[in-house]
């Protein structure tokens, strides 16, 4: 399978912002039986994220889903939040999310997080004044290499402000690129679509779990308040029970002010 996998990410654009563009550029179809391979189609995964995100994230703040592609997780932020921004750094993610986003109150905008100053540059632009904004970021971390994680927490810290809250739920896989492939149901027969499309066109993740974030948001700046095992739910794309689950991480984080 590995001279597949070489074949198929050989023209991967270099540049990470253009490959993320590029990708969403090319997807004409989101949702259950959709092209996007960490969406399940389902609300499931984010039922299991409520009670933490509602116990600890001050609902008189924004939020901003940081890293939002289609925006399916912005949407169901808004269903609970008065106040949600999904940012992408891919236009054309924003523009599929506002596509679908009739009758939300969720707002888009095209934003690079990890560029030098974008954190307070948004904290400015939602108004979300020195106590600032919180965040939702899922399914991002892990596919920036740690020179970008660590500009993107600084922005977040940022943006976050006096009392804002961090929410991140991240893949968290122990292997090596064919057996995580193989576990998305890839085989020497076939690759189901949605994974096709992703490693055709995407840099390959890494993984996030307690010592990506302890690296990440360290403790002489973070408070963590809660953290734990959670599965990422993708694309049912192949119909076989578990191959449409990642094992991930999810943790709940404060700026130490
Ligand atoms: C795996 S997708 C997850 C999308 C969404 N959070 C979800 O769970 O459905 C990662 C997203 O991060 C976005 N992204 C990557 N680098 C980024 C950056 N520097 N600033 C903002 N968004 C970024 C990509 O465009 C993509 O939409």
């Amino acid at each position: 399978m590995i001279p597949k996998l070489v074949r198929l990410s050989r023209n991967a654009p270099k540049d990470r912002h253009k490959a993320w563009d590029t990708y969403w550029a090319g997807i004409t179809a989101t949702g259950p039986g959709g092209e996007v391979l960490w969406d399940s189609g389902s609300d499931h995964e984010f039922l299991g994220y409520k009670d933490s995100l509602q116990r600890y994230l001050d609902p008189a703040l924004p939020v901003v889903d940081t890293g939002c592609g289609h925006g399916g997780f912005t949407r169901e932020l808004a269903g609970i939040f008065p106040k949600v921004i999904g940012v992408d750094v891919s236009r054309h993610a924003i523009a599929r999310a506002r596509a679908e986003s009739a009758g939300s109150s969720a707002a888009f905008e095209a934003r690079d997080m990890t560029a030098e100053g974008a954190g307070a540059a948004l904290a400015q632009a939602i108004g979300a004044g020195e106590d600032g904004a919180n965040v939702f970021i899922r399914g991002v971390l892990h596919v920036l290499d740690p020179g970008h994680q660590t500009a993107l927490v600084e922005n977040l810290w940022h943006l976050a402000g006096l009392r804002g809250t961090v929410f991140m739920a991240e893949t968290n896989f122990q292997g090596n690129p064919v057996e995580y492939v193989s576990h998305l149901g890839a085989t020497t027969r076939g690759i189901p679509a949605p994974l096709e499309l992703a490693i055709r066109g995407l840099p390959m993740p890494g993984h996030f779990g307690p010592e990506e974030r302890e690296r990440a948001f360290p403790a002489s700046a973070w408070e963590l308040l809660e953290d734990g095992h959670v599965a990422i739910e993708t694309n049912p794309a192949t119909g076989v029970p578990g191959q449409d689950r990642v094992p991930g991480y999810y943790a709940v984080v404060r700026p130490l002010r």
